[in-house]
């Protein structure tokens, strides 16, 4: 049973994916990463791909619109630095989707199935690939592409439970991932490794995933943010039937350890202002931390995040 840190846009970088695993997030994920920018040799791109250390168990996601754009990306960086690659089929912002990436792929599984055959042509890891349930309520094609994938080789597949046209709203419909488990049983030696992804705010959400749906792994996404405890809190759900949830103390110094390493990664100036939604979701749901986050939004530098945290102490 693998416990994966999602793939979340603006969040994962490697100060984030350091955090959750030493929490106990077994397998990280790249935050999406463009194919047609690395066939481009875009630096920028490059930096979401750099490993914390050496031992990250570090999964890379890629986004593109057909197997020649990402021919041409994996020419140009060293994949062997990778355990899996992933494919992004599941992206719903329009940027994205009007060049025929993320989730728009699921309105051609077969390009899909191309990518995902070049993959593993060319470098010989382990390919999954992350989709929705469908475009939209009239088009829910998960059996189907999940099929497609899998005869084209992928050897795991993440299905976040929503349509694109649900985005990140409603709730994810776990129903599905009795059907997708039952399409590929979890005894059968072809059956690819399934994850789940969608709604996984506790580490009960986590549990009955993987127990009550037979997942062989879950993601987690929003509910890992400002949250890593929710590695822990899961292991030991599943070890022993019971958890503690961080005290307070832990929280604060954790919260600063992330920013310490944002700062070592990108420097204090830097850190100080991209890290304020990551700061403040640490206090997040916290009674009467409306006081910190105003402090935190002003935040330039470490000490006055730490100022405003150690209200909560208080
Ligand atoms: C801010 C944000 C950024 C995301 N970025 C990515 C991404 O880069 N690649 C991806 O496959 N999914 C991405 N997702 C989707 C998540 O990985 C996950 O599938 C989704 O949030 C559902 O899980 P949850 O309901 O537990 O949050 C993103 C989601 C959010 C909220």
């Amino acid at each position: 049973m693998t416990l994966t840190l999602a793939p979340l846009a603006g969040y994962t970088d490697k100060a984030f994916r350091m955090i959750a695993s030493a929490f106990g997030a077994q397998e990280t994920v790249t935050e999406m990463v463009s194919a047609e920018g690395l066939a481009r040799k875009s630096v920028k791109t490059r930096a979401l791909m750099e490993k914390f250390d050496e031992s990250e168990n570090l999964t890379l996601q890629l986004f593109g619109p057909d197997g020649d754009t990402f021919k041409r990306a994996l020419k140009e960086f060293r994949w062997q630095e990778f355990s899996k690659i992933d494919i992004n089929a599941g992206c719903p912002v329009a940027k994205v989707v009007k060049t025929g990436a993320g989730s728009a792929l699921m309105r051609k599984p077969e390009i899909a199935g191309e990518i995902i055959h070049i993959i593993k042509e060319e470098t010989g890891l382990k390919v999954s690939i992350k989709f929705r349930l469908g475009w939209d309520e009239g088009s829910i094609n998960y059996l189907d592409f999940a099929e497609t994938a899998v005869k084209s080789g992928a050897d795991e597949l993440t299905l976040h439970a929503r349509t694109r046209s649900q985005l990140y709203s409603g709730q994810a419909r776990k129903e599905h991932f009795k059907a997708l488990r039952a399409l590929f049983p979890k005894d059968e030696s072809t059956s690819p490794l399934i994850n789940a992804s969608g709604d996984v705010f506790s580490a009960e959400d986590a549990r009955l995933y993987l127990e009550e749906y037979g997942m062989d792994g879950v993601m987690f996404a929003r509910g890992a943010i400002g949250n890593p405890f929710i590695f822990r809190e899961t292991r030991k759900l599943l070890e022993t039937g019971e958890y503690t949830l961080p005290s307070t103390e832990e929280r604060i110094g954790t919260a600063l350890r992330h920013l310490e390493l944002a700062i070592s990664f990108y420097g204090e100036q830097t850190a100080a202002r991209e890290m304020r939604k990551v700061m403040m979701s640490y206090v997040k749901g916290i009674r009467n931390s409306s006081q910190i986050k105003a402090m935190m939004t002003t935040a330039t530098c470490y000490q006055d995040y730490e100022n405003a945290l150690k209200l909560l102490a208080l």
